[in-house]
């Protein structure tokens, strides 16, 4: 008897260590965000403690942390009267509303008497956390109650749902009063919350739209053991009925919170005025992207509470305290149209056209959709009420409807079975997420993205050729091919809006001297797919000559450096369409004349050394210094019997006397240009 009495007393013991131990661990995880024990030992811990009690079910009670969860689901949440009305806050956007509350304050204190002419109020600024308003009640140190805000004088009761959550102790440490009141706010991490999502997707379950969202769901859960599953997390910035409050300021409440076991953040600061509000509120902006969790703003509090007292309430919000927020990242509006725009390789991208609704600092009009499964995903339709975010610098999308809002006889999207520009049939391949119009370059879009790619810099380079006037040229009908670019005329250009003799002129120059691309840079324009810069080059290097590639096999094409089964392939593919062959025709047609590698990056040079002196007429000194090195020759900044040649522009110095001095060859542009070209000329 005595001694199972004392063997029972040591698992009492037992028990206790356990459930302390385990606390304590939470307490360092949430609290202190001071791990001291890695998961596995945590739940080693739990394993144990679960067993013990399993053997002793008598000795179990209702705060040890394997009763958080355990409840029943209900059918519907209790209401429960807040003894103190959970209260909002002003919002503020712009910084003169900062200063004007600063002003207000400190003038209504200095009335009172509470503060000296040239005084500044002290503030507690933290965080204003973007999740849901809680109550939690602990008497005797045991948390008994959990409600949510509701209209703030009645909310629901959540407590079996917030006893699920780690962080909220179920027991309070160290000197706790008898009844405490603590209100904070409940969210989810931003990785808890993709987290989440990949499992509801893989589970074919809602998916959530933000962490708020997802932590609005997951606390109104009426089964508790759902609630338990998800990854919630709470922090303290306040509080209802306290049986004795050992504190006179804001911050010094949420030390003592912290003190009692619950989780409060760090970063919080003591600020006097308004320039130092607006400080942290600039520095929280930056912090913003890095923190785990999201916040929608700052708040500011006067940090003595007997000066919050004095200040009082106006309707619902406090006078000491002001909530000042971020510009929103995420606004609702409503999708109007879903249009599919065909790209350079004939890829179909579905485009949101929105209702324009200004978010993240502008003003939205489109966001891509990506392509047909994303809108499956998402579940988003024409005449839906989108949720529509841009947050930083990252482009606007849609995040997702708003169901409650979609009307009747919205249809999900289909992707059109024919190109709307060419009426080419679009098709999608096995095991691709794209589909593409397979009108190839008989689809005036993907003539127009060929051509913008095709005189863009690293391919033929030719400049004054904008999208505007590619646009009209192909619309015009005047540019089928990229060989037509190459007979374009004088006259005719003067045809074209805003074009003048001058422009015309110009570009009829760049487009002379793109008739003489390298290998690799006609390949790269032919905008082949799979067929970068680097594989141009590849491929230019190895076969010597497109004609070459042309008449490739796929398995002389596989003994490229790099290339794989898929890029030869599409080379492949490429050089089989007839009228891909015939564009390389006309084009030789037109004049233009690829240089083969020798020629092109003209290793003319190699072994030469050049100095540049004085301004040449087009070249800048960088441009003219690449091309000397592209071509292997050096550039050296003084003048030596060594010099090969000097290349002389423009107000040329010293330079230029000493090679004359020297005999050293001296070159002008057209000189250096020629002999760049590989030809003697010069
Ligand atoms: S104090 C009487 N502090 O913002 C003041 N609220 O518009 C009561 N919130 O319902 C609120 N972070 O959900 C306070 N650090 C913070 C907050 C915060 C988020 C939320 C809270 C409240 C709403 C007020």
């Amino acid at each position: 008897m005595s001694s199972s009495r004392s063997s029972l007393q040591s698992v009492e013991d037992q028990l206790r260590k356990l459930r302390e131990t385990i606390s304590h661990h939470n307490y360092r995880y949430y609290v202190l965000d001071e791990p001291v024990v890695s998961d596995a030992e945590y739940d080693r811990l739990m394993a144990e403690l679960i067993q013990l009690e399993a053997q002793h079910p008598e000795l179990v009670v209702p705060d040890s942390p394997t009763q958080r969860v355990g409840a029943a689901p209900v059918a519907a949440f209790g209401s429960v009267r807040h003894q103190v009305p959970m209260r909002s806050l002003a919002n503020a956007f712009e910084e003169q509303d900062i200063v004007a509350f600063d002003k207000r304050v400190s003038d209504t204190l200095r009335t009172a008497g509470l503060l000296d002419e040239t005084g500044a109020v002290e503030y507690m600024a933290e965080y204003k956390f973007d999740g849901l308003a809680v109550s939690l009640r602990y008497e005797d140190g045991s948390l008994v109650l959990a409600a949510t805000r509701g209209d703030g004088q009645v909310g629901e009761d959540i407590t079996s749902n917030i006893r699920t959550l780690r962080s909220v102790p179920l027991r309070l440490r160290g000197d706790y009063p008898s009844v405490l009141e603590v209100r904070g706010e409940v969210l989810m991490h931003r990785d808890d919350f993709e987290k989440l999502n990949e499992s509801q997707r893989a589970r074919g379950e809602k998916i959530f739209v933000n962490p708020r969202n997802a932590a609005a769901g997951s606390l109104r859960q009426l089964d508790p053991r759902i609630t338990a599953r998800r990854p919630l997390r709470f922090f303290a910035y306040g509080w209802g009925e306290i049986s004795g409050a050992p504190f006179q300021t804001q911050s010094a409440a949420l030390d003592w919170f912290e003190a009692l076991g619950l989780p409060v953040n760090r970063d919080r600061r003591i600020l006097k005025g308004s320039q130092e509000l607006l400080e942290f509120y600039r520095q929280a902006g930056d912090q913003r992207p890095r923190l785990p969790f999201d916040i929608d703003g700052v708040v500011y509090k006067v940090n003595s509470l007997q000066r919050q007292e004095v200040l009082g309430y106006v309707a619902r919000a406090p006078r000491y305290a002001v909530a000042h927020k971020f510009p929103a990242q995420e606004e609702t509006t409503l999708l109007t149209d879903i249009e599919v725009q065909v790209g350079r390789t004939g890829a179909i991208t579905p485009v949101a056209r929105l209702k324009p609704v200004f978010v993240g600092g502008v003003t939205v009009t489109n966001a891509t959709l990506h392509n047909e499964d994303e809108i499956r995903r998402k579940d988003v339709r024409v005449g839906d009420t989108v949720i529509v975010r841009r947050a930083g610098d990252v482009i606007p999308e849609v995040v997702g409807p708003v169901l409650d809002l979609r009307p009747e006889g919205t249809t999900l999207f289909v992707m059109p079975q024919h190109c709307p520009v060419c009426g080419s049939a679009i098709e999608r391949l096995e095991g691709e997420a794209v589909s593409r119009c397979t009108g190839g370059l008989f689809c005036a879009a993907q003539r127009k993205q060929s051509l913008i790619h095709a005189v863009s810099r690293k391919a033929l380079d030719i400049e004054g050729l904008g999208d505007k006037l590619v646009e009209q040229l192909v619309d015009s009908g005047r540019i089928r091919s990229l060989a037509d670019l190459f007979t374009l005329k004088l006259e005719e250009l003067l045809l074209y809006e805003r074009m003048g003799r001058k422009s015309a002129q110009n570009l009829l120059a760049a487009i002379d001297k793109a008739r003489r691309p390298s290998t690799q840079r006609l390949l790269y324009a032919l905008g082949i797919r799979h067929v970068g810069e680097t594989t141009a080059r590849d491929l230019a290097r190895h076969f010597g000559g497109i004609d070459k590639v042309m008449d490739a096999s796929e398995e002389q094409l596989l003994n490229v450096p790099d290339v794989g089964p898929a890029v030869a392939d599409s080379i492949h593919k490429f050089f089989a369409e007839p009228h891909n062959r015939e564009v390389i025709r006309a084009l030789r047609e037109a004049g233009v004349q690829e240089q083969n590698e020798e020629q092109a990056t003209g290793r003319a040079l190699v072994g030469k050394t050049l100095v540049l002196t004085g301004t040449l007429p087009t070249l800048t000194r960088d441009d003219a210094t690449r091309r000397v090195l592209a071509a292997g020759g050096k550039v050296s900044g003084s003048v030596s019997r060594k010099t090969s040649y000097v290349v002389a522009g423009e107000e040329a110095g010293s330079k230029l006397t000493k090679a004359q001095e020297l005999g050293v060859p001296i070159l002008d542009e057209a000189g250096l240009l020629a002999l760049l070209e590989g030809s003697d000329e010069g």
